[in-house]
């Protein structure tokens, strides 16, 4: 892309094209590859799926998901980038340009209002990889043979006596029946007795000789990050600099113009992210977990799978691929007449997809092979898990680095990109400066954050709906927003868009995969009902 065709420069002015398809791509892809597969859909598969219990498994919520992303996803993206690809501008400006003067352009008005909530605490889970980068480079993680406390440490033998075999014949035994569940066991003070016992027995066999000795510094490296990552986000002012810090870069980024770096370090860091998973999950599939991840995440199971596992499902789709909020709208309008939206749609979801489902085989391989316990619902099983792969590979704080720094990088890809949508509409609509533009939203967005930043600590006891602030943002944007922006999309492009219109962009060459009338019963029918069936059963209670 050169620099006339950079992304960022204002509609007002002469509008760009993308320079080469891979430009495209990559920009697209960037902005879908970012926390929601590496921290969100691992998190999601980990709190939807159970958690670590034995007869738990989030294959039913990854089946969903993959069904939300084939039929949901890919037909909204080709809708969203073709209403950018024909408008030529940015989301409000694309329908007031096709139907004037109507509320459709509030569908262009709920983008923005997204992008702004959605920045504002991305920023701050981003900030967390920034300071992880931080912590790999000061070789923090290091620490842990006099930082994990003896309680610690008896916690995690607890969890391990009760999740072996030998312990659940031992809690029969002790409750006199089988125990409902043996999260709940953990906790459970009928057995404070049988933990004191079993804890100091154990205790005292790893004191005991240099094999012990070995095994208690094996198990301190495990339950370290635990302890840094509880320890970190109970800090008030780190979480709300450190998402300063970031905002700062994507804003330095944004000004700076996209094409400038971006396009060139995206295309060696995106490989690199995804060579760097790849040699993980190699490494990962010979622990003795990886069996379990693999059928923990992809045994069809459906016992854990409620109404709201469907909205997560349907929610997380739209977040990863980055739908319903407009960045695919403007990313379009800087397409070329004859670019082929259905390739370049199904190159982003494939890559999405494979993403998410590498990223979280490695994570729960970890989780499974080193019994680590997420106390949070899986919150923290990016900065949790992955230190403790770390420490046991030779290079390993290096390797760790630079793990956190492409993670880094591919977040702020797809910050740029919200930003982006957000600006390009202030500059469209408004005739804002860029500069304006990106210096108010970004202000904006950071007072925004601070609830957001501040959700674990300060404010962890103000919620909204059972929900932190950050929590609730997320279920608003995720689950509410986007699949509504979303649906007013496929319904735009469905209907109002003539079939010519949709021809047009979908020419028989470019639908050898995607069938054009595959894609208007889509886009037109089970798209739209699929997504109000969700949402009308969450409104009416059966969702949480
Ligand atoms: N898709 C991004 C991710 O997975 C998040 C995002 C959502 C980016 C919406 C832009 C718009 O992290």
């Amino acid at each position: 892309m050169s620099s006339s065709k950079d992304p960022c420069s204002s509609a007002a002015s002469s509008r760009g094209n993308w320079g080469s398809k891979l430009g495209f791509i990559l920009a697209a892809g960037g902005s879908a590859v970012g926390l929601g597969n590496l921290w969100k859909f691992p998190y999601l598969a980990y709190s939807n799926g159970g958690g670590a219990g034995d007869q738990q498994g989030a294959g039913g919520f990854v089946l969903i998901y993959l069904l939300a992303v084939l039929v949901l996803g890919l037909p909204i993206m080709i809708a969203e980038m073709m209403l950018g690809k024909r408008t030529q501008t940015t989301p409000i400006g694309a329908f007031e340009s096709v139907r004037p003067h109507t509320l459709w352009k509030h569908v262009g008005t709920l983008c923005v209002i997204t992008g702004f909530l959605l920045l504002s605490y991305y920023s701050v889970i981003a900030g967390w990889t920034v300071e992880y980068t931080v912590k790999s480079v000061t070789s923090e993680f290091s620490n842990y043979d006099q930082a994990v406390s003896e309680e610690m440490v008896r916690e995690q033998l607890w969890h391990d006596f009760v999740y072996s075999s030998e312990g659940e014949a031992a809690l029969i035994i002790e409750l006199g029946q089988k125990p409902e569940s043996l999260s709940k066991a953990l906790t459970d003070p009928k057995l404070n007795t049988l933990k004191q016992v079993v804890t100091d027995q154990e205790w005292k066999r790893l004191q005991q000789n240099e094999e012990g000795q070995a095994k208690l510094s094996e198990l301190k490296k495990t339950l370290y990050p635990q302890k840094l990552f509880s320890e970190f986000i109970a800090h008030p002012w780190k979480q709300v600099l450190w998402a300063f810090v970031f905002l700062a870069m994507t804003v330095g980024v944004v000004i700076g113009g996209v094409s400038k770096g971006i396009e060139r370090w995206s295309k060696i860091l995106m490989p690199a992210l995804f060579v760097l998973l790849i040699v993980l999950l190699g490494r990962m599939l010979m622990l003795d977990g990886a069996g379990k991840a693999l059928s923990f995440l992809f045994r069809p199971s459906f016992e854990t799978v409620t109404a709201s596992t469907v909205l997560n499902a349907m929610g997380q789709a739209f977040f990863s691929l980055s739908l319903g909020m407009g960045v695919l709208i403007t990313y379009g309008s800087y397409m070329k007449k004859d670019d082929n939206l259905v390739s370049s749609s199904y190159s982003v979801v494939i890559m999405d997809t494979l993403i998410a489902l590498i990223a979280s085989v490695i994570i729960f391989s970890a989780i499974f092979s080193y019994n680590l316990v997420m106390k949070d619902g899986g919150t923290g099983n990016l900065f949790t898990a992955m230190p403790v792969i770390f420490m046991k590979l030779p290079g390993g704080i290096l390797l760790c680095a630079a793990f956190y720094i492409l993670v880094i990088f591919a977040a702020l890809t797809s910050a740029i990109s919200m930003l982006e949508a957000v600006v390009a509409t202030f500059v469209d609509e408004f005739k804002w400066s860029r500069k304006k533009a990106v210096y108010i939203i970004s202000a904006v967005t950071f007072v925004l954050g601070i609830p957001a930043a501040l959700s674990y600590n300060l404010m962890s006891n103000v919620t909204i709906m059972g929900k932190t602030w950050i929590d609730f943002a997320d279920f608003l944007c995720s689950n509410w927003f986007m699949p509504i922006g979303g649906l007013m999309l496929s319904l735009f492009v469905g209907f109002v868009f003539t079939k010519k219109d949709q021809q047009e962009e979908l020419p028989e060459a470019h639908c050898k995969w995607f069938p054009f009338p595959l894609f208007r019963v889509l886009v037109r029918y089970i798209a739209p009902v699929l997504v109000v069936v969700v949402l009308l059963g969450m409104l009416f209670g059966a969702i949480q």
